[in-house]
């Protein structure tokens, strides 16, 4: 089998074909938007590069990268939170939205970041999280010390008189209970994700005032973007009516896109968003193809785009269907094909590393995997979302302790499972495949000690494949997977196509090779993906004997449909 990936990218010919896609396409494609043609590259700040040697990722380190960063030809930078945080939920839970995070610098440092960026051509999009804040922040502090306290109403309370609250599902609880008691002011608060992370009213007006004053301050100093964490729960039905049994299994149906969400949206749009040059991202697209309608609808004045969970979430210890994920992507083009606009992802900072999900992380065929999953991402309409690590196809962490895992998430459901009985083993072995802590281990910049991102102890273990895989390596070796990227990126950044172009699926029912076209203004793309670690057939009906190969993952690219293992070939049509 050859493998000797990618000799084929005949850059010239790229670079002519993107001239001259743009000069076709220029004008005709209507509602030409920056963040439409971007490619996002998400940097988790904890673990991307450690400065001062305490082992945990700092600003700092993102500036000595930014040139690293340029390299990938990416348009825009997702950073997670760097805000004051006492770090519960690793920055999910802030405590002061307008301050930087101790462990990762000063504000000094986040000017200069932005700069750094700016300067390079690069924009900024900064997570939002404003369902919840930290129970450390002043709001919850006073909200909590009495009922009367004029912060009380920033969060939601049910007095103990009223009896025991309704039952709420917490994610991330020891118990899954939403509702913590508060012995203080004898009241429970009502927190979604970990007890330390109580849920904001946004039923109050001065709460989504605030919020758009923090906006504002970012804003002004000139961010590109927000991510709006968690933000369909942010809306709640607050007469909380009881829930059929079972409703955890379907929580986001109850929980997700309630009350006035559309109307905080269309405030929060007016108030700011409209005011600046931002993008706007939803995590979550809500429960229907209406609802991620409603969010992203152009003319309703909302968000820009809204992520949808159900593509991420397919992949299973078990494994996958292919079938299965080529539904989901359809489907999800097809809703917005006309109106409103997608990102598209398959890993972030919630999920266990790409190839390890999608692809296989197995040494022979990790590389291949990972160059046919970065193609299907970087081939689909939508804005696409790339984790990093992703390029270099780092793995799942292999961690076989609880003692190596550090997420409130992956720990409090290790505690509940001790506290019922539950099967340990079992759970240490669905953890190991999807834990978040997998996306999280340090970034693997080369083969010295802890691969190069701190000269101290890392916050969490680096993968110990650091030696085989990392970036450092990667840069010497024009087939990498690194260096596949960027010309993957390059390619859609070449073609209008790629990102408006209309997508049709072809051999719909092959369920081992995802085949699909992109088409704008004549020009026609084919993209074929084997998503197998054998050879596969396709039923395509296209003859590609004669098809100009744009990019492919072998040497000797796939000139007869049929495809080699894990092979990806996009080829343009005559
Ligand atoms: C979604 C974020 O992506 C995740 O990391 C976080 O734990 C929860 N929201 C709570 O903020």
């Amino acid at each position: 089998m050859k493998r000797a990936c990618i000799l084929f990218t005949i850059t010239t010919v790229c670079i002519l074909a993107g001239v001259v896609c743009h000069a076709q396409n220029a004008n005709d494609t209507t509602g030409r938007k920056w963040w439409k043609e971007a490619v996002v590259y998400q940097i988790y700040p904890r673990s991307f590069k450690d400065n001062n040697g305490d082992g945990i990722g700092d600003l700092k380190g993102i500036i000595s990268k930014l040139d690293y960063i340029k390299s990938l030809g990416i348009d825009v930078v997702w950073l997670n939170p760097i805000y004051s945080s006492p770090n519960d939920d690793n920055g999910y839970d802030v405590s002061d939205y307008r301050n930087i995070m101790k462990d990762f610098g000063t504000m000094d440092d986040f000017d200069a970041l932005l700069k750094g960026m700016h300067a390079r051509g690069i924009k900024l999009v900064m997570d939002l999280v404003v369902n919840h804040s930290s129970d450390e922040h002043e709001w919850f502090k006073q909200s909590r010390s009495s009922r009367n306290n004029p912060y009380r109403e920033y969060y939601h309370w049910w007095n103990a008189e009223q009896g025991t609250p309704p039952y709420r599902y917490s994610l991330f609880d020891v118990n899954h209970d939403a509702w913590r008691y508060d012995s203080l002011t004898n009241a429970y608060y009502l927190h979604y994700f970990s007890r330390k992370q109580p849920d904001l009213n946004w039923e109050n007006p001065r709460v989504r005032n605030e919020v758009h004053g923090i906006m504002k301050f970012w804003a002004d100093k000139g961010i590109d973007g927000f991510r709006l964490d968690a933000f369909q729960f942010a809306a709640k039905d607050t007469t909380f009516p009881a829930f059929p049994r079972g409703f955890e299994k379907n929580f986001t149906q109850y929980y997700a896109m309630q009350g006035n969400l559309h109307g905080y949206l269309q405030e929060m749009n007016r108030e700011v968003l409209s005011k600046y040059n931002v993008m706007s991202v939803a995590e979550g697209a809500g429960n229907t193809f209406e609802d991620a309608h409603n969010l992203v609808d152009a003319n309703r004045n909302e968000l820009n785009m809204a992520y949808a969970f159900e593509g991420a979430d397919i992949a299973k210890p078990e494994g996958y269907s292919l079938l299965h994920l080529k539904q989901v992507f359809t489907k999800w083009d097809s809703a917005f094909a006309s109106k409103g606009w997608l990102s598209v992802f398959l890993a972030n900072h919630d999920q266990a590393r790409l190839v390890s999900r999608y692809g296989n992380d197995k040494p022979e065929f990790r590389a291949v995997s990972s160059k046919m999953l970065t193609t299907f991402l970087m081939t689909m309409r939508g804005t696409p979302y790339y984790y990093n690590g992703d390029e270099l196809g780092m793995t799942n962490a292999g961690f076989t302790t609880i003692d190596d895992y550090r997420d409130v998430q992956t720990l409090n459901e290790y505690q509940r499972q001790k506290n019922i009985g539950g099967d340990l083993p079992k759970y240490l072995q669905r953890i190991a495949f999807e834990s978040r802590d997998n996306g999280r281990t340090p970034f693997q910049w080369n083969g010295d000690k802890n691969a190069g991102f701190t000269t101290g102890t890392p916050w969490i273990k680096v993968n110990s494949n650091y030696k085989t895989i990392n970036a450092a390596q990667q840069e010497k070796d024009r087939n990498s997977t690194l260096n596949y990227f960027r010309r993957v990126v390059k390619l859609r950044k070449d073609n209008l196509a790629l990102v408006y172009g209309k997508y049709t699926l072809l051999d719909a029912q092959n369920p081992d090779a995802y085949i699909y076209t992109r088409e704008l203004d004549g020009k026609k793309l084919l993209i074929m993906l084997n998503f197998r670690d054998k050879p596969v057939d396709t039923q395509t009906g296209i003859d590609v004997s004669k098809a100009n190969v744009l990019i492919g993952n072998y040497e000797h690219p796939s000139k007869d449909g049929k495809l080699l293992p894990y092979e990806a070939v996009v080829y343009e049509l005559k």
